[in-house]
């Protein structure tokens, strides 16, 4: 069982594992998860639907706050007015396009709010800043990494499912996706001085798991 009010941070780069792992440790000490990532997703899949630039950084705060208005999630997702968008929020384009549009400050200043009131009574979060800028207090932090050809062929498994691209292909498209990530002015993807890592390239998820438990039963955090 959890300490009241626990929260777990999970940051690291597409495909290091971070969303599996945050649910599935969620699941094991009883906490809620949020996949931060999915939020900006829906907003660039809602831009790509509604043809609005994704540079353009009025449109897409108003589609934020559309967003925030009808967005709920459970274990298995987000719906928006009602409606599962889990699925389709997966592909490489929204994905892509989440990037974009995660690289304007006003739309980040937007789900700020909305993350920090979901942490409140305690639960598992996962994204890019989650434990440098949304949950700076979290009392356990971790980031996860992988080599980029493993985080490659893990996205093109699971774009195998949907007909996807070639392996060199989602590496390229990984590479740029992690360069825009990580370079943007604000809060970029960054480990947080406090943070644990895990490097997840030989590792099973299983295991990735079982090390922040084993951290967090340390630190008193579960009983
Ligand atoms: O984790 P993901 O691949 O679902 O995230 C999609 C994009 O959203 C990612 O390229 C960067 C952005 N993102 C972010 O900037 N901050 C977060 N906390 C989560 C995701």
């Amino acid at each position: 069982k959890p300490v009241d009010g626990l929260q777990v941070a999970i940051d690291g780069p597409s495909g290091s594992g971070k969303g599996t792992a945050a649910k599935m440790l969620a699941k094991e000490i009883g906490l809620p998860v949020l996949d931060t990532g999915l939020l900006y997703r829906l907003i660039g899949g809602l831009a790509i639907e509604r043809a609005i630039a994704l540079d353009e950084s009025e449109s897409l705060v108003a589609l934020a706050n559309e967003m925030l208005e009808s967005v709920a999630w459970t274990v298995d997702g987000i719906t928006f007015d009602g409606e599962n968008w889990t699925d389709r929020l997966r592909s490489e384009a929204v994905g892509n396009a989440a990037s974009k549009v995660a690289s304007q400050p006003e739309v980040r200043e937007c789900l700020l709010g909305l993350q920090r009131k979901i942490a409140e009574s305690g639960c598992v979060m996962d994204g890019r800043d989650i434990g440098t800028v949304v949950l700076p207090g979290a009392q356990a932090k971790f980031f996860l990494t992988a080599s980029v050809r493993e985080r490659a062929r893990r996205r093109w498994i699971q774009l195998k499912e949907q007909g996807g691209s070639s392996l060199e292909a989602v590496v390229e498209e990984l590479k740029m996706r992690d360069q825009r990530d990580q370079e943007r002015q604000h809060a970029p993807l960054l480990q947080a001085e406090d943070a644990i890592a895990i490097d997840s390239t030989t590792m099973r998820v299983d295991d990735v798991v079982d090390r922040m438990t084993g951290v967090l039963e340390r630190r008193g955090l579960i009983v």
